[in-house]
């Protein structure tokens, strides 16, 4: 374990579950200065006090990531409490099970407002600062399902694809100025995400594929804050997912079928 997290401020958004909330404490281990975002205050509360229990110090904003302002109020909560911001996850997101068919252009808009644009508000407001410090190191947590999408998940594949486009262009645009971009890539994860998905779409959203734990992702993403990478397969051999896509979609497509049936 190397000591390079100690006293960085690191900003989390969807703190309040899952691999946010995971990530949250294995960076309070390593003595980082955590800020915490979500619409579920209570949870994110109890949350600081854990962090604060690890020795380290956190603060609870109540963000609701699809509104701009909110976004910046809690980017500017960090820079008054702790003079800096070093690294941003932008990891607030949820999906839903439908076929495209199906998915209401309000439930498109909402996903996009969440995983999209949320992530984007995230960016606008801390590059001032990162510019200005000459460093920094912005995490979109994105998904295999950004590289391949799957029947039944089209729209929430439609958000991750647009997230992992926007960071491979902002990873070149803020390369003079100090600041890494990365996004990282969870296979299913075993957290709230699929009872949120079930809720939201009516019907029980179930994982596919191999299923980790989400700190197995969050050791992924410490590793990515001391090693940067601009892509992180937390599963690698999902990669090999990726780059068969690339070469061989349609036999893709015929796996994917075939795996739609037995779920
Ligand atoms: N679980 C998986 O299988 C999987 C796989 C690949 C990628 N991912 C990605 O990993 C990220 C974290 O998901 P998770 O698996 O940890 O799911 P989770 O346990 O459901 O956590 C989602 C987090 O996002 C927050 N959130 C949702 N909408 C929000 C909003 N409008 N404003 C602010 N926060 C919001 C939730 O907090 P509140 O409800 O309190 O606001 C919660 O803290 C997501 O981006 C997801 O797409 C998950």
């Amino acid at each position: 374990m190397t000591d390079k997290i100690r006293n960085q401020t690191v900003l989390i958004t969807g703190a309040s579950s899952g691999i946010g909330y995971v990530t949250a404490l294995e960076l309070a281990r390593r003595g980082a200065r955590l800020g915490l975002a979500a619409r579920r205050e209570d949870r994110l509360e109890s949350l600081a006090r854990s962090v604060a229990e690890c020795g380290a110090q956190a603060f609870a904003c109540r963000t609701d990531v699809r509104e701009r302002s909110q976004v910046e109020r809690f980017v500017q909560m960090a820079l008054e409490r702790f003079q800096t911001v070093d690294v941003l996850i932008n990891n607030a997101g949820y999906g839903i099970r439908a076929r495209i068919e199906d998915t209401t252009p309000e439930e498109y808009l909402d996903l996009l407002q969440v995983n999209l644009l949320g992530t984007v508000y995230g960016i606008h407001a801390v590059l001032p600062a990162m510019k200005r410090q000459k460093r920094g190191h912005i995490i979109n947590v994105s998904s295999v399902a950004g590289k391949r999408a799957m029947p039944q998940s089209g729209a929430y594949s439609s958000t991750k694809f647009a997230v992992n486009g926007m960071s491979e262009a902002l990873r070149v645009e803020l390369k003079p100025y100090g600041v890494r971009v990365s996004t990282v890539l969870p296979v299913s994860t075993a957290t709230e995400f699929f009872d949120v998905a079930g809720r939201k779409s009516g019907k029980p959203a179930k994982p596919v594929g191999p299923i980790q734990s989400s700190e197995k992702v969050a050791r992924a993403i410490v590793r990515c804050i001391e090693r940067p990478r601009p892509e992180v397969f937390c599963f690698p051999p999902s990669r090999a997912l990726a780059v068969l896509n690339n070469l061989a979609p349609g036999l893709v497509d015929r796996i994917a079928a075939r795996f739609m049936t037995m779920h």
